[in-house]
Order: structure tokens, then sequence, then C-alpha cells
């Protein structure tokens, strides 16, 4: 199963979540593979952290891999320090490629590698650029589901409509099987009216709005600088266990 996070608006949690989500299935034993699409390259650091500098393929070899060496010759993943976590480290020049691969229709690439993954693979995580670029769309193109992070502020708001539409139109255009896990709401403040308003009326106009809720915790940041996922830096954490029932809730539908 090929999993997309993916929202085209900055600082909403998509790296965030798809780090924790990966690692929450790799810490259940599950088979996991992370691919970070995004040069910012944030994912490749929350899970390696200091040894991030001696990666040395990355998602660039994936897209300009070549020949029918198949599986074995696919030699761009790095092992995490996580047991049954693995990645494709991201690769901040990777915006030079773009209309190289355009130009030669490399629009299935990722899609094509990733399924001959998937009989390696139990769950395949791909963090996304905050863009809606060639990247982006290889990733909804070779994905099963897609999950949106939101954070419920006015401008997302008005975002998640644009991205929606431009889901649908991936969908009609390219894949037909993408099917939509729903909307994750991340930076959650139950207490406060505004993001409940939001949420209420995304409901009211039958926005897919899943039932888990991330909330706003310092323990994100400290669990990023010490580039350890919150599964087996606080797993007690509430936030964990939001993400833990985040992880069940998708995994149910
Ligand atoms: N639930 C949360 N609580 C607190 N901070 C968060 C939470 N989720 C994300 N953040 C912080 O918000 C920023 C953006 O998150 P990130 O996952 O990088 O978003 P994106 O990948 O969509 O750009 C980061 O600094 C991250 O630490
Ligand atoms: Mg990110």
């Amino acid at each position: 199963m090929i999993r997309v996070v993916f929202n085209q608006k900055g600082g909403v949690g998509k790296s965030s979540i798809a780090t924790n989500l990966a690692a929450i299935g790799a810490s259940r034993e599950v088979k996991t593979l992370l691919v970070d699409l995004d040069p910012q390259c944030n994912s490749t650091q929350y899970l390696l952290g200091e040894d991030v500098t001696v990666v040395e393929k990355t998602i660039r070899d994936l897209f300009t891999h070549r020949g029918k060496g198949g599986r074995a010759s696919y030699d761009f993943i790095t092992e995490s320090p996580f047991e049954n976590l693995d990645l494709i480290a991201a690769d901040s020049s990777i915006g030079d490629l773009q209309s190289k691969l355009e130009s030669k229709h490399k629009i299935h690439k990722l899609r094509d590698v990733l399924r001959e993954l998937e009989e390696e693979y139990d769950v395949i995580i791909i963090d996304t650029p905050p863009a809606y670029n060639f990247f982006t769309l290889s990733a909804l193109i070779a994905a099963d589901r897609c999950l949106i992070p939101f954070d419920c502020d006015d401008f997302s708001r008005r975002a998640l409509y644009t991205l929606l539409e431009n889901l649908a139109e991936t969908q009609e255009d390219h894949n037909d099987d993408l099917e939509l896990d729903g909307i994750v709401v991340n930076q959650y403040q139950s207490r406060a009216r505004l993001p409940n308003d939001i949420i209420q009326e995304l409901i009211e106009e039958d926005l897919p709005v899943l039932e888990s809720r991330i909330s706003q915790s310092v323990k994100m940041r400290e669990s990023h600088s010490v580039s350890t996922p919150l599964v087996y830096l606080a797993p007690s954490h509430k936030l964990t266990q939001e993400l833990e029932a985040l992880y069940d809730e998708i995994e149910a539908l």
C-alpha cells in the first residue's frame, strides 16, 4: 500500500505526520519505506539526524535510474536507525531535474519503482514538497491513498478547496484508483473557538474530515530536534497517542 501525504501549502504538518506514521508502522513490525520528495529534506533529517551527511544515494538516483536491473540495482534506499524503517532520502537539488524529467515523460517513474518495491515493503509513505509540481504529481500517480494534513487556519482553508480540485483532476486524468484517506486536523487547539468553527464548517460542507485530531504540542519540535519520532521518544505522550489513533483510523478505512 502506497500512501502520499499531500498539501500544496507548507507548514501544515506533512513531514511531521508522514515520518511519525512511518515510525508507528515500523514499531509495530510493519515493514515501512518513507520516501522524501521534498528538497527541504525535513523527513530525511528527522529520521537520520547527523547521519544525513553520510547519505550517498537519494531520490535523484531513483528518478535517473536506468536499465532493467530491477530491484537488485535499486541502491538508493538508506537504512534508518530504526528497525523495519527504510528511507529514500530527499535531494536538495532535485529541482534541477524537473524540466529534464518532464521532457522525458518520466511522470510514471516513481510509480513503477515503488510498485516493484511493494514486494518488499508492507507500507510506503511519500512526503511531498509544498507545491503542485512534477514531483507531487508523480507521487499522486504512484499512490493508492492520499492523506491531507490541515492546520485549521483560514488561509489553509481557502487553499483546501484548490487542493481538492487538483486532487479530483489528478484522479480523473491520471489515477482512478487514488482514494482519499481524508483531512487530518493538525496543530489542533481544542479550547480555541476559531479552529472548532472551521472544522464544523468543513464537516457541514461534507468534506472528509477524519475523527483523529493532532494537538499542537512542543513535543513535536522536541522530537524533530533529537531526530527521534514520537513513538520512540515518548510512547505514552498524548501527541503520540493521537498519532497512533490516526494510524489506526486510516488503517481501518
Ligand atoms: N502537532 C504539532 N504541534 C506542534 N508543532 C507542530 C505540529 N505539527 C507540526 N509542527 C511544527 O510545524 C512546523 C511545520 O511542520 P512540518 O511537518 O514541517 O510541515 P510541512 O511538512 O507541511 O511543511 C514544524 O516546525 C513542526 O515542528
Ligand atoms: Mg515538509
